[in-house]
């Protein structure tokens, strides 16, 4: 057999596309997308599944490496679903996504428009060691990632990705007989580090509220494990809670308060050093360093003037609305959470600042909301989940901001959202690629986009 119908290809990768994959052609026009291949690489794979227009495969014999090609140092990388660019040394994984990104742009037709004012994408300073949190999925006992495209768990040791003290703790846990008590009834664990107090803080998915000898296991841990900062328990039959903290004892709290993560903006950036608190499951950025570059980015491409007025439609806990605050007349945040409210409003007042205004809303309601009370904000700043914002930019009603600065962390939407905003009349005046996630295929963009047929921007 030949062609398409064979169960055994020779195929030469054309290009990574969305989602990291490598494309082939075969010679009858049908594609094959392939995992961990690089462009140019002619390699011998084995079909799993067949499309009507395409095939995956999977790599049987690598026959021409690409140089930038380089062995993965994870010992688990193939088997573990969490990278799928380790194969790939650094500068080439982000040239790469560039690429991924430049070609989306051109098949929604934003090319000519958009090409000219893509910057250089910014790489990271830490290709490893960079997540602040990581979720593990626990079975019988036993830590892990899914297996790439399943639910299937790979037992793994330590992350690469994750800090070193997250990978401290999961070690301290694995040995201690505390958890061993715990992890029967675990689904999931998420780690994350305190920035301030370099401690970590457990969230446990459980099955069910915690018993008497698990809350006198949870409370061992915090004591004998110095690593630790506290833990909690989100079981899936009850609210959230308890919460233990090894500074507070062993009675559980209904409340996480005392387990807030806290980060800091420095002055350098923020305009005065600003320290932001997060609830343990609250959304943060997973990689601080590029969070800050984000930050820088955003206030040198919206070069604040002092006397705008701006609403943040996906304000979180105040990431970028409390920096933001500093250089603007007003803020108005906006977040579908009732915790990153709560947690915004409580960040503006412990870092005493007083023109902004947070509420509870969806993006688009809490934006007719503030044009209904007679604010027109002149800047409005996106940062929406990976479904992106489309019924916001969809229904974007007079009178238009000026400028919009949108943060997106999936291209795909991203492109979608910015076609509904140029049929408005928004132009992209900047657009970067700020690599948040090495080692993956995913990719975070922050776009600038004026409106030249509204007030002029300042
Ligand atoms: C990528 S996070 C960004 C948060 C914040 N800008 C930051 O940097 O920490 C997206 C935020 O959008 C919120 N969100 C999701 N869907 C929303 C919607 N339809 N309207 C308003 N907020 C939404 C989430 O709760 C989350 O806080």
């Amino acid at each position: 057999m030949s062609g398409s119908a064979a169960r055994e290809l020779t195929v030469t990768i054309e290009k990574i596309v969305a989602g990291g994959l490598g494309l082939g052609r075969l010679a009858d026009g049908c594609t094959v997308l392939v995992p961990q291949v690089l462009p140019g690489e002619m390699v011998r794979v084995g079909v799993r599944r067949r499309h009507r227009r395409h095939l995956e495969a999977e790599v049987k014999e690598l026959l021409t490496p690409a140089p930038e090609r380089r062995s993965p140092p994870c010992p688990w990388y193939g088997r573990c679903g969490g990278c799928d660019l380790q194969h790939a040394d650094y500068p080439s994984q982000v040239a790469r996504k560039q690429e991924i990104l430049a070609e989306l742009l051109q098949r929604s037709g934003l090319g000519a428009a958009v090409l000219p004012v893509l910057a250089f994408p910014l790489a990271a300073t830490a290709e490893f060691h960079y997540r602040q949190r990581i979720r593990l999925q626990v079975e019988e006992g036993r830590t892990g990632f899914f297996r790439t495209g399943s639910h299937q768990l790979q037992e793994v040791e330590a992350c690469l990705l994750a800090r070193p003290e997250i990978n401290a703790a999961w070690a301290a846990l694995r040995d201690h007989a505390g958890w061993r008590l715990l992890a029967g009834q675990c689904t999931a664990l998420e780690i994350s580090l305190d920035p301030a107090s370099r401690q970590v803080v457990l969230l446990l998915h459980h099955r069910r509220r915690p018993r008497p000898a698990e809350r006198q296991a949870a409370w061992r841990l915090c004591r004998e494990l110095s690593v630790l900062k506290g833990l909690g328990f989100l079981p899936a039959d009850h609210a959230a809670g308890p919460f233990f903290d090894r500074q507070a004892g062993p009675e559980g709290r209904r409340e996480p308060d005392q387990l807030r993560l806290h980060y800091v903006l420095p002055a350098e950036l923020a305009g005065s050093s600003l320290t932001l608190g997060v609830e343990p499951a609250g959304f943060s950025q997973v990689n601080e360093e590029q969070n800050r570059q984000l930050l820088r980015l955003l206030l040198e491409l919206l070069k604040p003037g002092g006397d705008e007025i701006l609403a943040d439609l996906h304000c979180g806990m105040g990431n970028f609305s409390l920096p933001l605050a500093l250089r603007v007349r007003e803020v108005y945040g906006v977040d579908l959470q009732a915790a990153a409210i709560r947690g915004a409003r409580r960040n503006a007042a412990a870092n005493g600042i007083a023109n902004c205004r947070f509420s509870r809303a969806q993006a688009r309601q809490g934006l007719a909301d503030l044009v209904a009370a007679g604010i027109r904000p002149d800047i409005l700043l996106l940062d929406p989940p990976r479904t992106g914002c489309l019924d916001l930019v969809r229904s974007l009603a007079e009178p238009l901001p000026p400028r919009i600065a949108m943060i997106s962390c999936d291209p795909a939407t991203m492109v979608r959202d910015l076609g509904h905003l140029a049929a408005r009349g928004y132009r992209v005046a900047a657009m970067r690629l700020v690599d948040m996630f090495p080692q993956t295929h995913h990719l975070e963009t922050i776009t600038l986009l004026l409106n030249d047929r509204v007030r002029n921007p300042a």
